[in-house]
């Protein structure tokens, strides 16, 4: 048998550290081992006995332990992990962590670590929004960590936006990615050691009845994609993801295998959902192409058209006579088009759907899309006003044997009433 994964758990301190609890009983429900350590202000939200119950090992809060000095120096803590994941983390801790520092034993264990560090923030949006932060940020990625994106939503500080602790099994999610756990394809959901079914627990309905979507694979892209240029700047655009997640919801609640591949947005994963999140264009088509086979594919994601030739390892710098001077050799060079590669693709979903944000002419211009594209059906979304980034939505679906107006709807009825076509369809 191979051994057991292990990850190193790192709580900061925040109202959120009490999800950790969840997190742990996750990571040990899917088979792997894990070992806490406790920053001084996450003593302060969750106990050392709260955690080693849950983790069923020793919990570490201290450098100065002679203990662990003897039976196990503190470098081995972090060595000896397969993936640190530093769940949540603080602003602070970021800062830390982005700005080398090494002053209690979280922080020195990860500037000691060579191991990938996956970093989970959690934080009042105001602190997420700082500068500071986004800089800090910034640079613990150049530095090859991986940070989450928080969800958005409500705050126990009464405040609302990004900021808030993405949700355990969206963090579970998030460590089998990296861990080379499932959620590549539905015939390697369940099957894997490491992995979690996204329809576990779901009552055994009968299929046709209840959950028409039952043992089908959907494969959704969603939200912008973020093209870097240097260590700061990045090329995007104003999707919000809502209407891809809203896809993905309804079409779990209709009982299929989910694969979302997110672009870098701030929404919560809906239930039942696995996510895979990217930032380019080139890493959602290598996360699409990974998810196939798919029964049904649904191409949502606004993907960036061009990308930076090449990433600019230092930041860019401004020249003195003309701001945008250092900028002007910029050579962009073409995406793939995920959604016409999909179309050729030997693994070519039976029924795929692209989208289109169009601003005039919307039948015509969704028609000509269809073919050049060679996907199934167009959803046009007019995106005249505030549909971009807004809460509704009005479309056109196209496909060859006509096109049909949904008036202005809200994004998740939208979602609903795809899946009940995709549904009549199949
Ligand atoms: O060509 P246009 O960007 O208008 O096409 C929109 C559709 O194509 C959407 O379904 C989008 O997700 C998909 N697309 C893609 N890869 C690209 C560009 C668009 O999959 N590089």
């Amino acid at each position: 048998m191979t051994k057991a994964k292990h990850i190193l758990l790192i709580i900061g301190g925040g109202i959120a550290a009490y999800k950790s609890s969840e997190l742990i009983r996750l990571i040990k429900k899917s088979g792997m081992t894990v070992r806490c350590v406790l920053t001084a202000s996450g003593a302060q939200f969750v106990t050392p006995m709260t955690l080693a119950a849950l983790s069923e090992n020793e919990v570490h809060t201290t450098l100065w332990s002679l203990k662990d000095e003897t039976e196990m120096g503190h470098i081995q803590l972090s060595r000896e992990a397969d993936l640190v994941v530093v769940c949540p983390a603080t602003a602070n801790l970021l800062a830390k962590m982005a700005g080398g520092i090494a002053d209690d034993l979280a922080t020195t264990l990860l500037l000691a670590t060579d191991t990938q560090v996956l970093a989970v923030p959690a934080m009042n949006v105001r602190m997420w929004d700082h500068p500071a932060t986004q800089r800090n940020i910034e640079q613990l990625r150049a530095d090859g960590l991986v940070v989450m994106p928080p969800d958005e939503g409500d705050m126990a500080c009464g405040e609302f936006g990004p900021g808030r602790l993405p949700e355990p099994p969206a963090v579970m999610a998030e460590i089998l990615r990296h861990l080379g756990g499932p959620n590549k394809s539905s015939a390697l959901i369940g099957e894997n050691e490491l992995g979690r079914n996204p329809l576990e627990g779901q009552p055994a309905f009968a299929p046709d009845q209840h959950r028409p979507l039952h043992g089908k694979h959907v494969l959704i892209t969603a939200g912008p994609t973020r093209e870097p240029i240097d260590p700061v700047r990045y090329i995007a655009n104003r999707s919000s993801g809502r209407q891809g997640f809203a896809i993905a919801a309804a079409a779990a609640e209709a009982g299929a295998q989910v694969t979302l591949v997110a672009g870098p947005v701030h929404l919560p994963t809906p239930a039942g959902v696995m996510r895979v999140d990217v930032e380019t264009a080139l890493e959602m088509e290598a996360a699409v192409l990974d998810a196939l086979p798919s029964d049904i594919a649904i191409m949502v994601a606004a993907v960036a058209d061009w990308r930076a030739d090449s990433r600019a390892e230092q930041k860019i710098k401004k020249q003195k006579s003309d701001a945008l001077a250092p900028l002007a050799p910029l050579a962009l060079v073409e995406n793939p088009d995920i959604l016409a590669g999909l179309a050729k693709h030997e693994q070519r979903p039976g029924l795929l759907i692209g989208f289109a944000a169009e601003t005039e002419k919307i039948e015509e211009h969704a028609r000509a899309k269809l073919a050049k594209k060679g996907c199934d059906w167009i959803v046009a979304n007019d995106v005249s006003g505030d549909v971009m980034g807004g809460a509704e939505n009005s479309v056109h679906i196209v496909t060859a044997g006509g096109t049909e107006i949904w008036e202005r709807l809200p994004k998740p009825e939208v979602a609903r009433r795809l899946v009940a076509k995709i549904i009549e369809e199949i």
